[in-house]
Formats: C-alpha cells, sequence, structure tokens
C-alpha cells in the first residue's frame, strides 16, 4: 500500500514537471516570436527612414518608432525591449539579471559561439511575483555602422547629440555584440491588499 502511494505520489510529481517544462517550452518559443517580430519591424521602419532621408533623418525615426514598436508587441502580460552595455537611450538600461547576461554573451562570443546562437532565459520570484525571462543576443552588422560605429558622419554626430546627450553607443565595430533584446512575461502578481 505504502509503495502505492509512493508511487502515485512520484507520478504526481512528474507529470507535474513535465507540465512546467512544457510551458517554459512554449514560453520560449513565444519570446523568441516576439524578439524576431521586434528585430523584423525595426528592420524595416530603418530601411524605410534610411531611403527616405538618410541616417540623420532614420535617427528621428528610431527615436519615435523604437519605443513605439516594442510598446506595441508587449500585450498579454509580456514586456518587449531592447538593453545594452553601451547605452544610447538611458531607458533601455540593463537591470541585474540582463547585465549579467550581456556579459556572459560577451564572454561566450569571443570564445567563439556564434552570435545568432546566443540566448538565455530564466523564471525570477520576488516580492513582485513570478517571472520569465528572456533575452536573445544583437550582433552589430554593416548596416549599423553609420549610427553605431567608429566614423559617424558629422549630420549624424550632431543629430545624435540633440537626441541623445549621453549617448554612449558608439565605436562598435561589425560583429561586435551591440545588446540584446529582452522579453518579460509576467507569470504571477503579488499585490499588495
Ligand atoms: C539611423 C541611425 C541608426 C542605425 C543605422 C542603427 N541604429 Fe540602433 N539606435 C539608433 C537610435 C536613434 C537608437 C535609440 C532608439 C531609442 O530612443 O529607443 C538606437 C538604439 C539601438 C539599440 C537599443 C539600445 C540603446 O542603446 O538604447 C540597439 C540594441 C540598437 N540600436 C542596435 C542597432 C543595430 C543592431 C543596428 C544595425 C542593424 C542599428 N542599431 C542601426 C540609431 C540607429
Amino acid at each position: 500500500m505504502r509503495k502505492l502511494i509512493l508511487a502515485i505520489i512520484l507520478l504526481q510529481f512528474s507529470t507535474q514537471l513535465a507540465a512546467e517544462n512544457e510551458n517554459t517550452a512554449q514560453l520560449e518559443e513565444k519570446a523568441q516570436n516576439l524578439a524576431a517580430q521586434l528585430a523584423m519591424q525595426l528592420k524595416a521602419r530603418l530601411q524605410n527612414a534610411m531611403e527616405a532621408g538618410g541616417p540623420a533623418h532614420a535617427i528621428t525615426a528610431c527615436n519615435v518608432s523604437a519605443p513605439q514598436i516594442a510598446e506595441e508587441l508587449s500585450t498579454g502580460g509580456w514586456q518587449v525591449g531592447r538593453t545594452s552595455l553601451k547605452l544610447r537611450n538611458p531607458t533601455n538600461n540593463p537591470d541585474e539579471w540582463e547585465r549579467l547576461t550581456l556579459l556572459e554573451f560577451e564572454q561566450q562570443l569571443a570564445s567563439g559561439t556564434p552570435a545568432a546562437s546566443l540566448h538565455a532565459s530564466t523564471v525570477e520570484t520576488d516580492e513582485e511575483g513570478t517571472r520569465y525571462r528572456y533575452m536573445k543576443a544583437i550582433p552589430i552588422g554593416g548596416v549599423c555602422m553609420a549610427c553605431h560605429g567608429e566614423a559617424i558622419s558629422e549630420d549624424v554626430q550632431s543629430a545624435l547629440a540633440e537626441k541623445y546627450p549621453q549617448d554612449a553607443a558608439i565605436d562598435y565595430k561589425p560583429g561586435d555584440l551591440r545588446g540584446a533584446f529582452t522579453m518579460t512575461k509576467i507569470l504571477s502578481e503579488d499585490r499588495p491588499d
């Protein structure tokens, strides 16, 4: 009898674990999907603005569009954004988990891991509740150089200085880690009564 009870308890426990794993897999899939959508929409908006008026004009477009696109994708308990160790927009500043993850991505990249496969996830619980979190690395490419590279034209420099007086997001080389997409899903909230 005791063995039977134990078997039932173990079975329940493993079913529960399997459900949690499945849940995490679904969350990861959704987070990856959101990162891909954010990347695609930002790229399209950037491309249009660059074609319409060059990089200095595109800065204004980025300034308005980037936070707007991120907000539009932040539905159903998800929060979507970008972060970096060298910031242009100070509101994108990383929290502790994001900062440590970005440092880890830097190390992994330096030891040969391809940037495209750099991602991390965790489940966090504190007094505010429980959250699932996911980050995906953003490497820098040729098209990014006009606004994040080492030789930035004067009109771009002055457009940047006007909007981002504390800009630190320059001097990158192609292949560097620019930052990461960062997604959070609130799983449960502890609301104060
Ligand atoms: C036309 C200029 C321009 C180009 C080209 C450009 N960016 Fe940016 N980037 C900006 C601006 C402006 C912001 C600040 C947006 C905001 O206010 O949220 C920014 C912000 C970012 C951020 C958010 C972190 C932060 O520092 O605030 C990341 C990540 C980023 N860019 C990556 C890239 C990548 C990768 C490319 C190339 C695919 C790229 N950018 C090309 C202008 C540009």
